[in-house]
C-alpha cells in the first residue's frame, strides 16, 4: 500500500482531527514500529507498519460497510444545503472514512440503506447490469388489485414513457393496501410512480431488503451497524 502521512492516517481512522493528532504527536504518544513519532508528516504504510497511539494499536482498515435503518426526513446524500443527510447521522469515527450511501431512498422513505466508502462495490451494486433485487414494503391509499400483479410482471409504463423491468408484487390477504414490491432496478421514485401509473398512491414506503441483506429488526430508525462478515461476503458475491 502507498505511504501516507501519519497524521492523515490517524485522523482518517477516527483518532481525532489533524490538529488533535499533531498535539498527540507533540506529546510523544504516537509510535511507529516502536519509535516515537516527532514529525506529523512522517510517511507510513498503514497496512504493514505497527502504529500505536496512546498505548492502543491501530488496526488499519480501508473500508467500512454500514447498514442503516434510514429514518424519514433525511436525505440519502453526503451533503445537502437544507436537509440533514444520512451521513450527518453517523458519529465522527465513521464520517472520517468519507462514506456515501449506495443509491438513494427518498426523503420520506425509511428502511435499509447501505453506506460505504468502497466506491468500487458501490458502483457495481448500482450498475444496471447487476440487477440487485430490492424489496419494499408499501402501504397504499387504495386496495391493490390482482390486475396490478400482472401489470407489474409485464412491466409498468411510467408517466414519462419508461417501461419498467418486470417487478414482483404481493398483496397481503388481511389488508389489500399492504403490499411487497420486488424491483431489479432503481429509477427515481420508482415504486411511487409505478403505483401512480396504476391509479393508486403510496402513503408509506420502507425498504426491507437490498440484494442478500435484510433490514435488521433490532435497528431503530436512524440507527446503523456494521455489516457482519457473512453479510459482506454475500454482498460481494452478488456483483459480477
Ligand atoms: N421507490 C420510491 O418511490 N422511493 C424510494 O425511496 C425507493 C423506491
Amino acid at each position: 500500500m502507498a505511504q501516507e502521512r501519519i497524521d492523515k492516517v490517524l485522523s482518517n481512522m477516527g483518532f481525532g482531527s489533524r490538529k488533535e493528532i499533531k498535539e498527540k504527536i507533540k506529546k510523544k504518544v504516537v509510535t511507529v514500529k516502536g519509535e516515537v513519532v516527532t514529525d506529523p508528516g512522517m510517511k507510513v504504510d498503514p497496512e504493514s507498519d505497527e502504529i500505536v497511539i496512546e498505548g492502543e494499536e491501530v488496526i488499519y482498515r480501508k473500508f467500512i460497510y454500514l447498514m442503516m435503518n434510514k429514518p424519514q426526513g433525511v436525505v440519502s446524500a453526503t451533503f445537502d444545503n437544507h436537509d440533514q443527510t444520512v451521513i450527518d447521522l453517523l458519529p465522527f469515527d465513521y464520517k472520517a472514512f468519507d462514506p456515501a450511501p449506495v443509491g438513494r431512498l427518498d426523503k420520506d422513505t425509511v428502511g435499509l440503506l447501505l453506506i460505504t466508502n468502497d466506491g468500487e462495490l458501490n458502483h457495481k451494486l448500482l450498475s444496471p447490469k447487476n440487477h440487485v433485487d430490492k424489496i419494499y414494503y408499501a402501504y397504499l391509499k387504495e386496495d391493490a388489485k390482482d390486475e396490478d400483479i400482472r401489470a407489474f410482471e409485464k412491466g409498468i409504463v411510467l408517466g414519462d414513457g419508461y417501461k419498467c423491468m418486470p417487478a414482483g408484487l404481493t398483496i397481503s390477504e388481511e389488508d389489500r393496501k399492504e403490499v411487497h414490491v420486488t424491483l431489479r432496478e432503481g429509477k427515481f421514485h420508482q415504486v411511487k410512480r409505478m403505483f401512480h401509473a396504476r391509479n393508486n398512491e403510496v402513503t408509506y414506503l420502507q425498504r426491507i431488503s437490498f440484494g442478500p441483506l435484510r433490514l435488521d429488526e433490532n435497528l431503530e430508525e436512524g440507527d446503523f451497524r456494521e455489516l457482519t462478515e457473512e453479510e459482506l461476503l454475500a454482498l460481494t458475491n452478488e456483483k459480477n
